[in-house]
């Protein structure tokens, strides 16, 4: 459904997507995941088409995105990265106005926000100003006001970045359903346990690159499903098929060890070297 062929993207001479590629099926709940700086706002930016790539294309249904495709753009919801509320709109006139900028009629307007306050626990809240919102209630309004014109595809720029995990699960669930109505999901995350919780496909982007693109748990297999972390002046990690061959390897340490199952923290760790979140 989304395909990405070799984008590039280039600011002055310095090269933020280096000829990426991805392909997400749709119905599929894909993540991008990658360190400060990788890329994957840009990524998302293009797809959006807030912004041409440099080299490259980027299609849905073998469409090329643009600024003017407005039967397109209706197809899509997109949640960026930085709120983008209006301060002095309540949490229901921001919901109605992004009803009328997409055409929904208001009777279906009504009906819809009404049903999507309740997903985002929101009820209470329907005539705070969003400048009042905590930072997960913003959030949680950003996901609901771009689910308004009941789009196929939910494109979310790390949507639960600094909410407490009531409110993460609440937008997991409400991001679940959604996808299982048949919809696709694109969403970028600095927490890879929220990635291996929600998504099916995971690429890892480090430094404009794709590093692997993958299933979680294949991603976990090819690193090897155990994991035997010691600390040697720095903390240690070795991976391994099966777990005898992590008991034998274990034995040979001097010091304090733990054998558990690989994550794909491990797997992001051993293919960017940096820690995230
Ligand atoms: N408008 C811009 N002008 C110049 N450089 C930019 C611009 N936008 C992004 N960059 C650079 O492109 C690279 C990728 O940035 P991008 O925002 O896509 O990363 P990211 O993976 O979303 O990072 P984060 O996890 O911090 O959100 C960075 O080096 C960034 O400094
Ligand atoms: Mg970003």
């Amino acid at each position: 459904m989304i395909s990405c062929i070799e984008v590039d993207k280039l600011f002055g001479r310095r090269k933020a997507l280096d000829c990426v590629s991805v392909h997400v099926p749709r119905g599929e709940f894909f993540a991008l995941l990658g360190p400060n700086g990788a890329g994957k706002t840009t990524l998302l930016r293009i797809l959006m088409s807030l912004m041409r790539a440099t080299k490259g294309n980027v299609l849905i249904d073998g469409r090329p995105v643009s600024r003017d495709d407005m039967a397109l753009k209706r197809r899509i919801g997109y949640v960026p990265q930085r709120s983008n509320l209006d301060k002095a709109l309540t949490v229901k006139e921001t919901m109605r106005f992004s009803a009328s900028l997409y055409g929904v009629p208001p009777v279906k307007a009504n009906e819809r926000i009404d049903k999507l306050i309740d997903m985002a626990h929101l009820r209470d809240h329907c005539a705070t100003v969003t400048q009042r919102l905590s930072g997960g209630m913003k959030r949680k309004l950003m996901v609901i006001q771009a689910l308004i014109h009941e789009p196929e595809v939910l494109v979310l720029d790390e949507p639960t970045v600094g909410i407490d995990v009531g409110d993460r699960r609440a937008l997991w669930d409400l991001l679940r359903s959604y996808h299982q109505r048949g919809n696709t999901i694109c969403l970028t995350t600095h927490y890879i346990e929220e990635a291996e919780a929600l998504a099916h496909q995971v690429c890892l982007l480090d430094q404009g690159r794709v590093v692997e693109d993958d299933n979680p748990s294949s991603l976990i297999r090819k690193l090897g499903v155990v994991t035997v972390e010691y600390y040697d002046q720095t903390s240690q990690y070795r991976h391994f098929a099966v777990r005898n061959d992590a008991e034998v390897f274990a034995d040979g340490l001097t010091g304090d060890y733990s054998i558990r199952a690989t994550t794909l923290e491990d797997v992001f760790f051993a293919r960017t070297k940096r820690r995230v979140a």
